[in-house]
């Protein structure tokens, strides 16, 4: 196991009706004006926009409001949001929503209290300070709501980078299971691809003896493996949104993921795609992961059938290894295709003819130094690869 530090301050509240106690939430953390950061307009229809400015009326807190956060948050809303926190003074940003407004928030918050570009934090920058951050999750999937880290969409360009540092953990998140009953399944199935994606990042490491954490995400992944079809059949089945969003917290705030150097190329070959054909990012990952696992499973078999095991319930062939290590592969590609994920380049709207570029703006766009990815170094034509696995 490798050393590590891990600080993970997020007061968490689980459950029916939390919201309603934002105010109070809002108040013991000091936030005296308060920036409302929303979406597209769900938090809207559903009255929890509305819910969530009573209880900060109740305890006299003032609020100004931003909405119209994009999936894939773009960079020029968070220009507007950091220029409005200092107008108006604001000391406390609550994002009512999922990733993407969550992501808008840490952004805004870091920006706010930055004399530079909020931008140098998206290129390698850590971020040492940030207006305190408040959640109430409306969707179980990109895991910010536990997490130090935000993504960004830079509209100058269409590419996505993402930017880390304490001072992004939310100093408080509502998670309230019954939110998320809302969703329209896709959605729902893209929580749900995202926060098992997580898991692989993980997963998949040359850190020895992690045993531990291994455990850790065999048990979420399983976990999400038992409720994910539960809730496409029956999307009002709290108890298996519950299982899940808890799940999607644990999966990301890194408390599986310690003392092991962690992947993570899927998610920036993801990236790439989200940014230029705005599709859903867990959707991506449907597409991106089972083509990356095909293209490096070799690196380490053993690891692979482990997972096929322990996860998918596949019988070990001790005389073929690599037969239970693409049984699992197989798996995890039913697995996500009965949720209703896409499979293929053509599913999400991606073009071949974008392979190269996508490939090059992966390894050397904006800072990158040409490689991704720690379990096995990629290099810009294995990306170009793994994309081809996916037309
Ligand atoms: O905008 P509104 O109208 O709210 O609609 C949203 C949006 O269209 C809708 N939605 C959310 N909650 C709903 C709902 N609709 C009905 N009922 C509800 N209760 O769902 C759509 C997707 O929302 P979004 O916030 O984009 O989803 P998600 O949580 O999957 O976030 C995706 C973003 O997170 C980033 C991704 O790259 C992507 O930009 N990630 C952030 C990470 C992090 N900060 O740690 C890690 C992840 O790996 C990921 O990269
Ligand atoms: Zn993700």
């Amino acid at each position: 196991m490798e050393n590590f530090t891990f600080y993970s301050p997020t007061y968490f509240v689980f459950g029916k009706e939390e919201e309603n106690n934002a105010g109070k939430y809002v108040k013991r953390f000091g936030g005296t004006k308060v920036l409302l950061h929303y979406g597209g307009g769900s938090v809207v229809r559903s009255g929890l926009l509305d819910r969530v400015k009573a209880s900060l009326s109740a305890e006299h807190i003032p609020y100004v409001e931003l909405g119209g956060v994009k999936p894939n948050p773009r960079s020029g809303l968070v220009y507007e949001g950091i220029e409005l926190c200092r107008k108006e003074k604001v000391d406390f940003v609550l994002a009512i929503g999922g990733g993407s407004t969550i992501d808008s928030s840490k952004a805004i918050a870091a920006g706010t209290v930055y004399s530079g570009d909020f931008w140098d934090f998206y290129q390698g920058k850590l971020v040492e300070e940030a207006l305190p951050i408040g959640i109430i999750l409306t969707i179980s999937a990109a895991g910010s709501e536990g997490s130090a880290d935000s993504v960004i969409t830079n509209e100058n360009g269409m590419y996505k980078r993402g930017a880390t540092g304490e001072a992004l953990r939310p100093t408080f998140s509502i998670l309230n299971p019954a939110l998320t009953q809302t969703l329209p399944p896709f959605q729902t199935a893209c929580g749900i691809t995202d926060i098992m994606a997580h898991l692989f990042e993980r997963y998949f490491t040359n850190t020895q003896e992690v045993e531990v954490t291994d455990r850790m995400i065999e048990g979420l992944l399983l976990t999400m493996i038992h409720e994910g079809p539960r809730v496409i059949e029956d999307p009002n089945n709290y108890e298996a949104r519950a299982n899940i969003m808890w799940a999607g917290m644990m999966g990301h705030n890194n408390s599986c993921g310690v003392g092991r150097i962690q992947d993570w190329a899927s998610h920036d070959i993801e990236h790439e795609l989200s940014a230029l054909y705005d599709c859903a990012h867990g959707a991506g990952l449907a597409v991106v992961f089972p083509a990356w696992m095909t293209y490096v499973y070799k690196h380490d078999v053993m690891r692979f059938a482990k997972l096929a095991v322990r996860v998918w319930g596949c019988q070990m062939d001790f005389a073929n290894p690599e037969r239970t290590a693409l049984e699992g592969i197989s798996a995890l590609r039913r697995f996500w295709k009965s949720l209703g994920m896409p499979s293929n380049f053509a599913e999400l709207g991606a073009k071949e003819e974008d392979i190269p570029q996508m490939a090059h703006t992966a390894c050397y766009g904006d800072g990158r130094t040409g490689t991704l990815g720690n379990f096995v170094k990629l290099h810009e034509e294995d990306v170009a690869n793994i994309y081809r696995l996916m037309v």
